[in-house]
């Protein structure tokens, strides 16, 4: 209450002091990103030394009139500070010597976003807005490519960010494939949203696909690029089963011939024995080698 108090007696006086005393802000509109750290400025006429005792400085966040900061009559005073600033605001001093309030919030969060209030006592008093918004870019895409057989394929995006994106789908030819494909949305910490959209699509190898999150509100696009391969790991595969095979074959057939020498002494019925496992079971061979 009494915060409130203190802003209405203010708005009353800047109906007579308006002209003798402005506040200015030199930015009304600030876009900050989630996670960094966002100074606000407002400035004030202070002619010769700043009288730290005349002044009284309050910011405030419009929704609910939350109270960010106060410095009434040059002491600070955070005891009614809302908790949702709590520990991460900071008023630059050194500034209001030279006329400006500098109001500093660190790791700036999705719900910091809102109309913000500098009011400013000093002789009159007076206040402006500012605006503040907060992006979250979509900048790492997750993205997955699964065969779901005959020549079909599930490809997935993911990605994380504020506000809600449009999720596009292209092929190489940049054809739009969007009306194909499913996206969902799930709210993740701090109001992020985590999007995740599949298209099943028929496509051979060595394709590409494109997907873009676009945040229409920022008019920012990130694209991820996915292909569609025999994976470099399963033509590894393939070929070592390719290499080991022709070994297994090339071992059984010298292997042969070694047990023919071998066996010829023997006579013709161990000779048909040891052919006939062999070529039932071309790894059995490794039993007769040396
Ligand atoms: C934000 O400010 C704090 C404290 O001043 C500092 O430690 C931190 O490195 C800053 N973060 C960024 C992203 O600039
Ligand atoms: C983002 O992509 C959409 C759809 O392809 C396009 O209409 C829009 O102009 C792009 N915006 C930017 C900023 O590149």
């Amino acid at each position: 209450m009494g915060r409130l108090l203190f802003f209405y007696a203010f708005l009353f006086y800047c109906h007579f002091l308006n002209a003798l005393f402005t506040v200015e802000a030199p930015q009304s509109l600030c876009i900050v990103e989630r996670g960094n750290n966002v100074t606000m400025e407002c400035t004030f006429p202070v002619n010769g030394k700043l009288e730290f005792r005349d002044l009284s400085v309050s910011w405030e966040k419009k929704d609910g009139l939350k109270q960010v900061y106060v410095l009434h009559k040059g002491k600070e005073d955070l005891k009614n500070q809302h908790i949702d600033f709590k520990g991460r605001i900071k008023l630059l001093k050194e500034n209001l010597n030279l006329g400006r309030s500098l109001l500093q919030i660190t790791d700036v969060k999705l719900r910091d976003a809102g109309v913000y209030r500098c009011v400013i006592a000093y002789g009159g008093a007076d206040y402006k807005t500012i605006h503040l918004k907060v992006k979250a870019p979509y900048r790492i895409i997750n993205q997955g490519v699964v065969s779901t057989g005959h020549n079909e394929w599930r490809l997935t995006c993911q990605s994380e960010g504020y506000p809600e994106a449009v999720v596009i789908w292209q092929n190489r030819n940049y054809e739009d494939l969007t009306y194909k494909a499913n996206t969902r949305f799930e709210t993740a910490s701090d109001q992020l949203y985590l999007v995740t959209s599949t298209l099943t699509i028929k496509s051979g190898i060595d394709e590409i696909f494109y997907c873009t999150f676009w945040n229409k509100e920022l008019q920012e696009n990130t694209t991820a690029v996915l292909h569609i391969a025999d994976s470099t790991d399963g033509i590894l595969q393939t070929e070592s089963r390719r290499f080991v095979g022709a070994t297994l074959i090339a071992t059984a057939f010298v292997g042969s011939v070694l047990l023919f020498l071998l066996c010829i002494r023997k006579g013709f019925q161990v000779i048909l024995t040891g052919y006939k496992r062999t070529v039932e079971n071309p790894a059995s061979i490794r039993i007769y080698l040396p």
